[in-house]
């Protein structure tokens, strides 16, 4: 099918990055440059916007487009490919209409403050998508998970978890799993009536348990957070609303948000046995992905990416995603970055590289424990997008990478060889639009040996938009059976 078209002029050719995919597409990909290695199976997931109109309206955010879903499924010499979108209420309305109807996280409903008072953003299911009970959750930090068919990737409605979701029912879009028990970690954002985060416990069975739940005090939002063997680490940024821009809906949610320095960075450590979560004060931070944490002694050690620009520019660049916009992407300047809080409350702060980086991955198996090794996307030098896939070896401060000349390139998701092989021994599977070809194309990588270039490149015969997070399982779905 075909979702609503809209023609729009192109100039910076990295705005290209954001145009829209409006075909729902399946087919067998037909040009694969290299060998895919023979062990590789499974299906490969990722999430992202996938148009951001309604209609033939642009909308104004990154944050603010209809999740679309791409499957790859990989047997060990083909690769199939398909899309669908999430059928939110969102993405069904601008099946229909040109006109905004829900306000979003950075788009206004037109008609000024009186037609936004009071209304919360709506839940487009474009942020992750992980796997969970058999099938798969598109997930949204606001608000309710989609349920996916993990064959089909049909939408089978809002799922709560048998209704044990806090308030707005937000379940956030990084849950972490303890490879150990197998449990699944989370958190939500209940803005209302002041913002709290409650977390959870999702047990192996799939039922949901509440853990503690925090007082964000002024703060407002926040978007990930890491996990030891004792406890969630979250570092809160100061992003405070400017109350009369909230309550009046003079300005969209995140043009609402002002960085407060003075204010600084809180890590929240919450134990997962239960008992007092605990504060520790730091300077002010930027960011918004963090990497892997674990204890080590009576520390918490965490790493994550920091920003080096300011909240103004990195708020601007979200809003900088159709041809209208006067921004063109060039995307902050940050760092890996490694926090140890010490028992008596001194957080040491430590540099893992001084390239800008983001989306952060690692072993999943390490979750919880130190990890030797971690995978970015990052920029090469004079780049203005991500264009290359970065690996850091901490044990030895080694930094090696692959560049992707005129790409964009997306999370590098780490996939073992084998589930009892080595950190390390595996592939990396990340997503490069070829800006030259306008089309995307998947890469697969030796994790040891990024420098040797792409195993296999599998081109599809358009391109993915810009897009965030994914998952990868072993379970093959028969694409023959689609
Ligand atoms: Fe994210």
């Amino acid at each position: 099918m075909t979702v609503n078209d809209v023609t729009t002029p192109v100039g910076n050719p990295y705005q290209r990055i954001y145009e829209p995919l409006l075909d729902e597409r399946d087919y067998r990909v037909a040009q694969i440059d290299g060998t895919l290695p023979k062990e590789l199976t499974g299906t490969l997931y990722r999430i992202g916007p996938g148009r951001h109109q309604v209609g033939r309206t642009l909308l104004h955010s990154i944050f603010d487009g209809d999740g679309m879903v791409s499957r790859f499924v990989l047997d060990g010499t083909s690769v199939h490919y398909r899309n669908r979108y999430v059928r939110t209420r969102h993405f069904e309305h601008g099946q229909r209409s040109d006109r905004i109807r829900y306000r979003g996280v950075g788009t206004q409903i037109s008609g000024g403050p009186v037609a936004n008072i009071g209304r919360l953003p709506a839940n487009v299911a474009n942020t992750n998508i992980v796997n969970y009970d058999g099938g798969l959750l598109a997930l949204w930090e606001l608000g309710n998970p989609h349920r996916i068919a993990p064959d089909t990737l049909d939408t089978l409605g809002p799922f709560d978890f048998d209704g044990k979701l806090g308030f707005l029912g937000a379940f956030s879009a990084h849950p972490k799993w303890d490879p150990v028990t197998g449990e699944m970690y989370n958190f939500g954002l209940d803005l209302l009536p002041t913002p709290r985060i409650r977390t959870y416990k999702v047990d192996r069975a799939g039922t949901l348990h509440r853990l503690a739940t925090v007082p964000m005090l002024d703060l407002a939002w926040n978007h990930d957070f890491a996990l030891t063997q004792r406890y969630l680490v979250f570092a809160l940024d100061p992003l405070i609303p400017d109350i009369p821009k909230v309550a009046l809906a003079t300005h969209s949610f995140i043009d609402s948000l002002q960085f407060k320095k003075s204010k600084g960075t809180r890590f929240l450590l919450v134990p997962k046995a239960g008992g007092k979560p605990r504060i520790v004060e730091h300077e002010a931070l930027l960011h918004f992905h963090l990497t892997n944490a674990y204890d080590d002694g009576n520390d918490v050690v965490v790493e994550l990416v920091r920003f080096d620009t300011r909240w103004n520019e990195v708020r601007r660049l979200t809003n900088a995603v159709n041809p209208g916009s006067p921004e063109s992407p060039q995307f902050p300047e940050s760092r890996l970055m490694q926090y140890r809080i010490t028992q008596g409350g001194t957080v040491i702060e430590r540099e893992l590289t001084d390239r800008s980086v983001e989306f952060p991955q690692y072993d999943w198996r390490r979750s919880t424990r130190r990890h030797r090794y971690s995978y970015l996307s990052g920029k090469s030098a004079g780049a203005t997008v991500y264009d290359s896939i970065i690996k850091l070896d901490h044990r030895t401060g080694t930094e090696t990478s692959c560049d992707f000349t005129a790409g964009s390139v997306g999370e590098p998701l780490f996939v073992p060889r084998t589930p009892d092989a080595a950190e390390d021994d595996g592939w990396l599977l990340a997503l490069n639009h070829d800006l030259a070809e306008h089309r995307s194309q998947l890469v697969v990588l030796d994790a040891r040996d990024l420098e040797r270039g792409p195993l296999a490149t599998a081109w599809l015969e358009h391109h993915i938009p810009w897009g965030f997070h994914g998952t990868f399982t072993r379970r093959r779905h028969s694409a023959d059976a689609d």
